[in-house]
């Protein structure tokens, strides 16, 4: 078989439009994301609100485009109202989630004023604590949030110096509640109901709302599938989308299968739709549910943490990982998946946002600074808005451990509005260049206006405190279009944007 990748791409052969909060991200009261991660008061760079503008700055660069909050895992043991009114009044409270102590300096109100700070029209999303709390408090929270005045909830917004409502549209009714690691863990069963029982008051106070019911905390738990099935049959009428979580990583040395990540978060995506549609059909609804993955990263979950922590410590540093070059490149794969099934997926979120498995590092009092896996987020949210054009790849595969045998290129292309079209495209050849033909049609391009890739001779490089900018993408030469074939190469273990106009 020849060693060069190819496809071809067609305006007329697209997979949908790019929902622009694919390129979300999460923020959880877990470790320094919140504490010293985007908040910390005294900071020699922090804001009147205590807000970190170094950080703040990083957000906006990134492209969050939607922030998913408080948690995660800590939502399940979360009591909304400690996070409001004067601060010097808050509650201190234990967070059984993460065995540390929750100072609740920082709330919904703050949140909001990071979100209008973290760039225009950047939108939160909202979990509910559906673990030790129910339908009422739910309630609550909404009409506290997005009631505009005249009741007792929304006039303590009012107090407490919000006088205009939130107006949260995007709330997860719960947090893997499949888990029973989770505080208030459910069976599907349970789960279904109360899930609809919230949904469809929620839907009282305001019909338009976007709700997304729990699915599987991963693909690898027993009940997946029957868990989405059993929900489902609760709530299709009243729910939006469905939520997704995947973590992956490399183990046992293998690096050629966790390469490969992305395959299983593209079976993944498949089969939840496939059960979504199912228990459509079986419901004979004319509704599509779309997805949620809010939750997808890279995460060393089972390596030792480095540092000293201590039960029931505050701001205690949790999931620290230092991403390397094969990282970024891992996650730029991953960022493919969700674009080439932009038709079903329509938000997506990074976790988490900030020090906690995180593209943004910060030293308390030091300095913030971009993890190699910062970058293939930031130019997929910049250059990857617009209709994802369908790519069927043809390029020679290898054999990996867990995923079978798989092509060497993983690769998807969006067409912006105004004609210009980026392909991202990752070789998972850790010795040997790749190269990429893709012919063009109908598509009016005549030049490359750049390629840049992120790859390192090591491929362990990783940026620090000390050392911020190891690992940046680099312009690549050679690339070429001529008689409507783009031809370039891609370095070996690489994650590439290739921008035609
Ligand atoms: O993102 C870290 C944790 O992973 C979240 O709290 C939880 O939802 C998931 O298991």
């Amino acid at each position: 078989m020849s060693r060069t990748a190819r496809f071809t791409l067609h305006p007329a052969f697209t997979v949908g439009p790019v929902d622009p909060r694919l390129f979300g991200s999460f923020v959880e009261h877990l470790g320094r994301c919140v504490h010293t991660g985007i908040h910390e008061p005294g900071h020699p760079a922090a804001d009147e609100d205590g807000l970190r503008t170094d950080v703040l700055e990083l957000v906006r660069e990134l492209g969050v485009t939607v922030v998913r909050y408080p948690g995660g895992n800590f939502v399940s043991g979360y009591r909304w109202e400690d996070g409001t009114g004067p601060v010097a009044l808050r509650p201190r409270r234990l967070d059984l989630a993460w065995r540390s102590t929750e100072s609740n300096r920082f709330g919904i109100s703050e949140f909001m004023t990071f979100l209008r700070k973290a760039g225009p029209g950047t939108e939160p999303m909202m979990a509910l604590n559906l673990g030790t709390r129910g339908v009422a408090e739910a309630l609550d929270l909404l009409e506290y949030a997005n009631h505009p005045a005249g009741t007792e909830l929304a006039d303590r917004r009012i107090t407490h110096g919000d006088k205009e409502p939130f107006g949260i549209r995007l709330w997860c009714l719960g947090n893997e509640m499949d888990g029973p690691w989770q505080t208030g863990h459910k069976t599907a069963e349970e789960y279904g109901r109360l899930a609809a029982e919230t949904a469809r008051a929620m839907r009282q106070f305001d019909p338009e709302l976007e709700l997304v019911v729990c699915g599987s905390s991963h693909r690898s738990m027993e009940t997946f599938g029957a868990w989405e099935a059993t929900v489902l049959a609760e709530t299709y009428e009243l729910v939006d989308h469905v939520s997704l979580h995947a973590y992956y990583q490399e183990t046992d040395g293998d690096r050629d299968s966790f390469l490969a990540s992305a395959v299983d978060m593209e079976s993944f995506i498949e089969a939840v739709v496939a059960t979504c549609d199912h228990v459509g059909a079986r419901l004979k609804s004319s509704k599509r549910l779309t997805l949620s993955f809010d939750e997808w990263n890279i995460w060393y979950h089972g390596r030792p943490n480095p540092h000293p922590v201590e039960d029931w410590q505050e701001a205690p540093r949790l999931l620290e990982d230092v991403y390397t070059v094969t990282d970024a490149v891992v996650l730029g794969s991953l960022l493919i998946a969700l674009l080439r099934h932009a038709d079903r997926v329509a938000v997506a979120c990074l976790a988490q946002l900030v020090n906690v498995i995180a593209p943004i590092m910060t030293e308390p009092g030091g300095p913030a600074w971009r993890q190699t896996t910062f970058f293939p987020f930031a130019q997929a949210s910049r250059h990857g808005r617009g209709t994802v054009l369908d790519v069927r790849v043809d390029a020679p595969r290898h054999e990996t451990r867990v995923h079978g045998e798989v092509p060497l290129l993983h690769a998807t292309a969006v067409r912006a509005e105004d004609g210009t079209v980026t392909v991202f495209a990752v070789n998972r050849d850790r010795h040997a260049p790749l190269p990429l033909e893709v012919v063009l049609h109908g598509l009016g391009l005549t030049r490359v206006v750049e390629h840049t890739a992120l790859a390192d001779a090591d491929p362990d490089a990783r940026n620090t405190a000390d050392a911020p900018d190891r690992v940046v993408p680099h312009p690549v030469s050679g690339a070429g279009l001529a008689d409507g074939v783009l031809k370039a190469t891609l370095e070996p273990l690489s994650w590439n944007v290739i921008r035609l106009a």
